[in-house]
């Protein structure tokens, strides 16, 4: 392992209003605050993997605009490698209204952009990054036929493949399991995969367990304030999450796999890389925003529980 992650996937610009709550349909509500941050599942994995230890490389597509812009020079700050996030004139970059409450909970619209250019054609152009790679990381804010690409490459190409299934809208096909190492949903879209509801540690191993027979060889579905079940087919396990103060949940799921990535990349095990990316993930709820609630190394290895 050389520690090296790449990230197929999106990048968004987060146009983020804090509220007391959450309007109801046709209710018009003043909110407290607005802010424009740079998210995207794609660009806050790669972020929390850059900031958690990996050399990571970006391959995505924003619009000629001028949130393409700041989010390629966002992930640029980071050091990371981004001669694969392509700029396509005639489309906006990617977009995500976010509402966040005031018991820090959020919701999410995302308007796709570039992200929907991010075609197979274009990955195979940067194969030669996805060869350079030890982990290689997808989500589903990308075209389903991208997403297959990706992941028949990362198998064809002997790396680690992590799936992160979010958003999930609809069980994943059949033939996506086998070429998946980590598959990493959260509880509603663990719910969605299997048609399980997902609300407590037992149902998720229910849940985890459907996945396993569909074929899936290791899942890890992270549980918010409950930690995250590991199952494979030695076992289960749960972590417990660290206690903290939620601020904003925005993007501690992307920072759970960014973390994990770049800890499985640097020849850390899976039990290590599991609790390194669970505390990076309670850290960046301590904070608001996508990118900017994500901690640094230094900051995990730091970390107090309350
Ligand atoms: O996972 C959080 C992300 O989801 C946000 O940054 C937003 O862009 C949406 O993609």
């Amino acid at each position: 392992m050389s520690g090296k992650v790449v990230v197929v996937g999106s990048l968004n610009m987060d146009l983020v209003t804090r509220a007391c709550r959450l309007p109801k349909a046709g209710e018009t509500l003043a909110g407290e605050s607005f802010a424009t941050v740079p998210g995207g599942k794609g660009a806050n994995q790669a972020v929390a993997a850059a900031r958690l230890g990996a050399r990571v490389a970006m391959i995505g597509c924003v619009g000629d605009d001028a949130y393409g812009e700041q989010l390629r020079a966002a992930l640029v700050a980071e050091q990371i490698d981004c001669q694969a996030v392509t700029t396509t004139a005639d489309v906006s970059t990617g977009i995500a209204a976010i509402v966040v409450d005031a018991s820090s909970q959020n919701a999410i619209i995302i308007v796709a952009g570039g992200n929907g250019l991010l075609t197979p054609k274009v990955v195979t152009r940067f194969d030669a990054l996805l060869a350079d790679a030890d982990v290689v990381v997808c989500q589903l804010e990308v075209p389903m036929e991208t997403v297959c690409h990706t992941l028949t490459r990362g198998r064809e190409l002997g790396k680690t493949v992590i799936l992160n299934p979010a958003p999930a809208a609809a069980p994943l096909p059949a033939q996506w399991f086998p070429l998946i190492d980590y598959l990493i949903p959260n509880e509603s879209e663990a719910a969605i995969l299997t048609g399980i509801p997902v609300d407590s540690l037992s149902s998720a191993e229910t849940a985890a367990n459907a996945l396993l027979a569909a074929g899936a060889a290791k899942v890890i579905i992270t549980l918010g304030e409950l930690g995250s079940l590991f199952a494979s087919t030695q076992g289960v396990r749960h972590y417990p999450a660290p206690a903290v103060v939620a601020v904003d949940t925005t993007a501690a799921g992307d920072t759970f796999v960014g973390g994990f990535a770049a800890a499985l990349a640097q020849g850390r095990n899976e039990d290590d890389a599991i609790r390194f990316g669970q505390t990076a993930a309670a850290l960046s709820v301590t904070r608001a925003g996508a990118q900017p609630s994500i901690p640094t190394s230094r900051e995990v290895q730091g970390f107090k529980p309350a």
